[in-house]
């Protein structure tokens, strides 16, 4: 069951790494999100857009990468869209699109993109791991750094995906790049020397005072995550790692030119599903 809109930000006094549940992350998670949403978008509102499609702090835009083929007349979710600018965007160029979020406070700034903008998209609260769509009912799936760090079951994220994409639907989500968890979060000199085992997947866990997880963030190796998508019935047809480029100064959060000019920041998985 997922709602709320709570405020009050998670107070939390520690970082570990340790195991956490589904419910337990989404439960962190959503919360989180909900207390960030207004910093987040005061934050990366100008850099995101209303009604524009940039996959990463790098800058992709989808305009200019065709990752997601033809979109005109398609029906497409939006996977942890927050706001769900790239789904205006893909409206104004014949799509249909559903969006859909764990956070009731990242919806809120969507209904406010949507108003804007003039461009209305449906809106759905929901948990990736559990969606409430009909099998075989879109044709293409896609997320700009939603849901996938942030869920403890990320094969069964790839599952649920498959369930509802039509037969040859198209999957392509954005997320971390896994060797970023090696590194520490800084965008600095210190965020470029190597502390993590990069094999070690134990969840990153901020905890509050009563130790209830506040903030969870899960990682897959490479393998695992190419496992996780041939495993729901994927091809995977490509593998984006977008380079810093020259000129990009913005930084976003552990995201810098700085490290971008050494290591990928990001993973663009583009999957497409068994056409039987
Ligand atoms: C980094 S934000 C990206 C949002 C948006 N795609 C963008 O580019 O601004 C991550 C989003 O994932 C959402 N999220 C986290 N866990 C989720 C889950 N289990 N199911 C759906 N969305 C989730 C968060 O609420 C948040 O809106």
């Amino acid at each position: 069951m997922v709602t709320g809109d709570g405020d009050e930000r998670p107070q939390a006094v520690g970082i570990v790494r340790r195991e956490e549940s589904s419910d337990a992350t989404a439960r962190a998670n959503r919360r989180w999100w909900d207390a960030d949403a207004d910093d987040y978008h005061v934050e990366h509102g100008e850099f995101l857009g209303v009604a524009d499609f940039v996959w990463c702090p790098e800058r992709l835009r989808e305009a200019d990468a065709h990752l997601r083929g033809d979109v005109r007349d398609k029906t497409v979710l939006e996977v942890g869209s927050g706001s769900a600018m790239c789904s205006r965007w893909l409206t104004a160029r014949g799509a249909h699109p559903v969006a859909f979020d764990l956070s009731a406070g990242m919806l809120r700034h969507a209904r406010t993109g949507s108003a804007a903008s003039g461009i209305d998209v449906p809106l759905v609260q929901a948990d990736a791991e559990h969606l409430p769509f009909r099998d075989r009912s879109f044709d293409i799936a896609f997320t700009a750094f939603g849901a996938v760090p942030f869920v403890a079951d990320s094969a069964r994220v790839m599952r649920e995906v498959a369930r509802i994409l039509r037969p040859g639907g198209r999957w392509v989500f954005a997320t971390t790049h896994p060797i970023r968890w090696s590194f520490p979060d800084d965008p600095g000199p210190e965020g470029l020397r190597a502390t993590m085992p990069y094999w070690d997947t134990t969840p990153y866990v901020e905890y509050d005072a009563a130790g209830e997880a506040t903030y969870v963030e899960h990682h897959r190796t490479l393998g695992q995550r190419v496992q996780e998508i041939a495993a729901a019935g994927f091809r995977l047809l490509d593998l984006v790692e977008p380079e810093w480029p020259a000129g990009h100064t913005q930084e976003w959060g552990q995201w810098s030119p700085l490290r971008g000019a050494i290591l990928p920041g990001t993973a663009i998985y583009v999957c497409e599903l068994d056409a039987r």
